[in-house]
């Protein structure tokens, strides 16, 4: 791919078009080891040598990561007073273990309420985010819950029907499976859509409250559990085709 040297660096997130080129004015870029001060010189993301302050800067058309949200965090890019999932990518590959995000504009596919932990999809590919979250395309979102009290068979029948949950149409048919029936009660819940809080308000609905809320997967995706709350990892190119 044939990209401008500031396009380059500013969606590698280096900063905006502009203090990118302030850099380039200073001299702290080069390309196959020459200082370049111009910003619309022409880079080949397959062959070019791009430096910043004397680091590789990578290009990546696209990158794919899955993180296990721990709670507390809210899934948004940006927020003037709370933690981000955005915020938990490492920059620099500095957090043990974690691949470095190299693209500066990644977004998180849906939202998990801020105290649900669970799998979030974060990428830069805005097409295949928008065909997961499409409501026509009814991809398949499944999550374990925590009830306050018994969960009974009349939940899990009013959950196969779809019920009203307070907006103009009502909730689709939701798959509800009762792992453990009891003062606390554990359940899985598969929903064909995506609904503000929408585990939360079925719920509701039959006037019982989640005390835990965690996501399992998104259509073919699978949280890996062996992420801990806040770690995080790129999806392989398998996980990756099967999405798209
Ligand atoms: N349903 C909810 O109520 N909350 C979430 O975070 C996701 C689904």
């Amino acid at each position: 791919m044939i990209i401008r040297l500031d396009k380059f660096l500013a969606e590698m997130g280096y900063g905006t078009r502009s203090q990118v080129k302030k850099e380039l004015a200073k001299g702290n870029v080069t390309l196959n080891g020459q200082v370049i001060r111009k910003p619309e010189t022409k880079v080949d993301t397959e062959k070019d040598r791009v430096c910043w302050k004397d680091e590789p800067a990578v290009y990546a058309e696209y990158e794919y990561f899955m993180l296990n949200k721990p709670a507390g965090v809210v899934s948004a890019t940006e927020d003037k007073r709370e933690k981000t999932v955005i915020d938990l990518l490492s920059r620099d590959g500095s957090e043990q273990g974690m691949p470095a995000a190299r693209r500066g504009d990644l977004f998180p596919v849906g939202r998990l309420d801020k105290d649900t932990e669970g799998l979030l999809l974060i990428t830069n590919d805005g097409e295949l985010a928008h065909r997961l979250l499409s409501p026509r395309k009814h991809v398949d979102k499944v999550y374990y819950a925590r009830i306050r009290g018994r969960v009974t068979d009349e939940d899990r029948e009013a959950f196969a029907r779809g019920m009203d949950i307070g907006d103009d149409r009502p909730a689709l048919p939701a798959e509800l499976e009762i792992l453990d029936a009891g003062e606390t009660s554990e359940v899985r819940v598969t929903l064909r859509e995506g609904r503000f809080h929408q585990v939360k308000r079925m719920f509701r609905a039959v006037g019982k409250e989640v005390v835990y809320l965690k996501r399992l997967s998104m259509g073919s995706l699978a949280l890996d559990e062996g992420l801990a709350p806040g770690e995080y990892r790129r999806l392989t190119e398998e996980e990756v085709k099967k999405l798209c």
